[in-house]
């Protein structure tokens, strides 16, 4: 079997992870605080960390909750603030371990079609209008996981005026805003409005290392306190270590020079997947994205990237198949991560995956 190449996993790139940078920000956070980063902390976590993350977001450090991953904080709110049954919307596709998640905690689910200026925001006030009010609508507005797709401002600003008419809850995960290829910044849906249904989500994993295990979510105060309540019921407190290296890598300036570094090896490959379409089957339909980790695409009527799943992965290739981030349906539709591979890599696989999809169009 030739080398295996892995589209599949949205990890960043060894060249993404800054080992001597964290080897300094974590010397430097020992050498000022080791006592209270070697105890047991509360909860909520490491105190400097939830004040430089309330301060970004215009927030008290009281709103903000540090979990290990970002997924943890998402799994936490989904078990305390909602109940089995309630309505969930959802963009479909969405993030498939959300989805899963949802599912595994017997949540009601609301599938809201992806456009190519985000989801359909009119098919949500549509179901307000008809009684279906979801509790919660479950965003990732920036580069999105799986489809690469970016929420509009003129869609931000409709759910907004949703949110208020209706009152449901809106969390807006963000993990990828922040590696933007080119296009203008759009201002986020938390950031832009001023009541207390929006809550906001993201992590250090993409834009650091997901090794460190630092995401947070930023809620009411009453809600954090709930979420850090069944945090220190579950794991007494996070891993301050992680917390404080992050906390000192922002305070001592770092985060904007790895951002820059990071969004510039992801252009890189996403320019190489660009590049490596010409190998697709005619007819498959694909948007580049401008930025995060994610290239989706659909194959042309015929063929079923689901099943052609162990095809690829016997040349070698692996993706996420769409069918796992939608509820139903999806089966021409695939994942493809360029952010934990090399351009080289990238430049292979591609003409490998176009292969496997091309023998299956002409068999
Ligand atoms: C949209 C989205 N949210 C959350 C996560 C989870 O990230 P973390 O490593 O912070 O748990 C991911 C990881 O792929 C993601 O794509």
């Amino acid at each position: 079997m030739p080398d295996a190449i892995s589209f599949a996993r949205g990890a960043p790139c060894p060249e993404a992870l800054s080992g001597d940078l964290i080897a300094t920000v974590t010397a430097a956070a020992l050498a000022s605080d080791a006592t209270r980063i070697l105890s047991y902390g509360t909860g909520q976590g490491y105190p400097p960390l939830r004040e430089v993350l309330a301060h970004e977001h215009g927030v008290h450090p009281d709103q903000v909750f540090v979990t290990n991953g970002s997924l943890q904080g998402y799994v936490f709110m989904l078990e305390n603030l909602l109940s089995p049954g309630d309505l969930v919307a959802v963009e479909s596709p969405t993030y498939d371990r959300a989805l899963l998640q949802l599912q595994l905690h017997g949540m009601e689910i609301l599938p809201l079609a992806m456009q190519s200026d985000g989801f359909d925001v009119d098919a949500l006030a549509a179901a307000c209008a008809a009684g279906r009010v979801p509790k919660l609508l479950y965003t990732i507005p920036n580069f999105q996981n799986p489809s690469g797709t970016t929420l509009s401002q003129e869609k931000r600003l409709a759910l907004l005026e949703l949110v208020d008419t209706y009152g449901f809850w809106v969390l807006e995960d963000d993990p990828y805003g922040k590696l933007r290829f080119e296009g203008d910044h759009i201002p986020g849906i938390f950031a832009t409005y001023a009541g207390d249904k929006v809550m906001f989500t993201s992590s250090f994993s993409k834009t650091v290392a997901p090794g460190l295990r630092v995401g947070y979510i930023v809620t009411p105060k009453e809600v954090a306190a709930t979420l850090a309540a069944a945090a220190s019921r579950t794991y007494i407190s996070p891993s301050l270590l992680s917390e404080a290296a992050i906390a000192q890598l922002v305070n001592d300036g770092h985060l904007e020079a790895n951002i820059a570094h990071v969004t510039e090896l992801m252009r890189e490959r996403r320019d190489a997947m660009v590049a490596g379409l010409v190998h697709m089957p005619q007819g498959t339909v694909c948007t580049p994205p401008q930025g995060g980790f994610f290239m989706w695409a659909e194959l042309p009527e015929g063929l079923s990237a689901d099943a052609l799943f162990a095809p690829a992965a016997a040349a070698g290739i692996a993706y996420v198949k769409g069918t796992d981030c939608f509820l139903e349906g999806g089966e021409r539709t695939f994942r493809l991560a360029y952010s934990g591979v090399s351009p080289y890599e990238i430049a292979e696989g591609m003409e490998r995956l176009g292969a496997v999809f091309s023998a299956a169009l002409t068999s």
